[in-house]
């Protein structure tokens, strides 16, 4: 009898000592704070008291795909956030990627430009759910912090990123991000480095190069560049005009001028010479 005892007392010592914990760790997940970094040396740090004392919040209704539904949440503006952390004027440095690292270590990357936009919202509140709605398959809790977009094109398919649980935010150089896309060598005026640039800006998030960058269309330097089983003229008509060869996911681009495509050629002739490291 009096063992028995010693066990029960013992395993509800274990099961106060379990709720006090829990209880005590959802509460500071619940506060949350974000890491804000510059290639990964920490800048600053911010509770989410202390955002919203510094940063007025604003009541947003908009539909959230991640719900399929309108939400309503309170939203502290995400390009104000970014002022707070990293000063103003702060997108003007090198650093023009984003990384943004969730709670459980899944990162997105975005460039840093959108951070800058109206229409970001950083959902500190539900305003109808006050431990937020649980979401997705997994049934997640998205706060402390969600990151989510109230314009129509501010969409994942344009690469605007969603995260939930959002932990910190990590501004990185491009070429520290994605060094086999860099024409390492290639002067800053020089036909391949204006291709790019273009390269950046309009192919990139299909397109990779020794597998950095997009994965919709195919690697056009790994394992082969395309200039290698491609001729200059058909790697030209193609990227001007998709459309006119196939039915395809790959968009037109009758905007880009003869000296664009061009550069664009010359950066994957650059590029070519560059291949993929093996690891062997
Ligand atoms: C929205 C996604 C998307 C964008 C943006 C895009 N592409 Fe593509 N691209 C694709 C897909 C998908 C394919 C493969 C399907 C196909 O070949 O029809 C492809 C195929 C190609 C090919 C291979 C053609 C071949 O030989 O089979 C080249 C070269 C190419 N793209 C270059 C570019 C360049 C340069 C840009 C930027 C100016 C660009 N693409 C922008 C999706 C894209």
């Amino acid at each position: 009898m009096e063992k028995e005892a010693i066990i029960m007392s013992g395993n509800r010592f274990w099961m106060a000592l379990w709720i006090l914990t829990t209880c005590a760790s959802s509460g500071l997940a619940s506060e949350g704070t974000l890491t804000f970094s510059m290639a990964g040396k920490q800048m600053t740090q911010l509770s989410k008291k202390e955002l919203r004392g510094k940063i007025k919040s604003q009541t947003e209704k908009f539909f959230d795909p991640r719900y399929g539904k309108v939400k309503s949440y309170h939203c502290l503006p995400i390009k104000e956030v970014m002022n707070l952390a990293y000063g103003p004027g702060w997108e003007k440095s090198s650093y023009t990627e984003a990384v943004l690292t969730a709670l459980d270590g899944y990162a997105s990357v975005t460039t840093a430009q959108k951070l800058t936009e109206n229409g970001g919202c950083l959902a500190i509140e539900d305003t109808e759910f006050p431990n937020w709605e649980p979401v997705g398959r997994k049934r997640a809790n998205p706060g402390p912090f969600y990151l989510s977009w109230l314009g129509e094109s501010q969409s994942t398919e344009n690469e605007y990123p969603w995260p939930y649980q959002l932990a910190s935010i990590n501004l990185v150089k491009f070429e520290d991000r994605y060094p086999e896309v860099v024409p390492n060598g290639a002067p800053k005026d020089s036909s391949a480095y204006r291709g790019y640039n273009i390269f950046k800006g309009q192919c990139m998030r299909c397109h990779a190069m020794n597998q950095q960058g997009g994965r919709i269309g195919p690697d056009l330097n790994a394992p082969q560049s395309i200039t290698a089983y491609r001729s200059k003229d058909m790697i030209k008509a193609f990227v001007r005009q998709p459309s006119k060869f196939r039915y395809t996911e790959m968009p037109d681009h009758t905007h880009l001028s003869d000296s664009d495509l061009e550069d664009l050629y010359q950066y994957l002739l650059f590029k070519s010479k560059q291949p993929e490291k093996k690891p062997f």
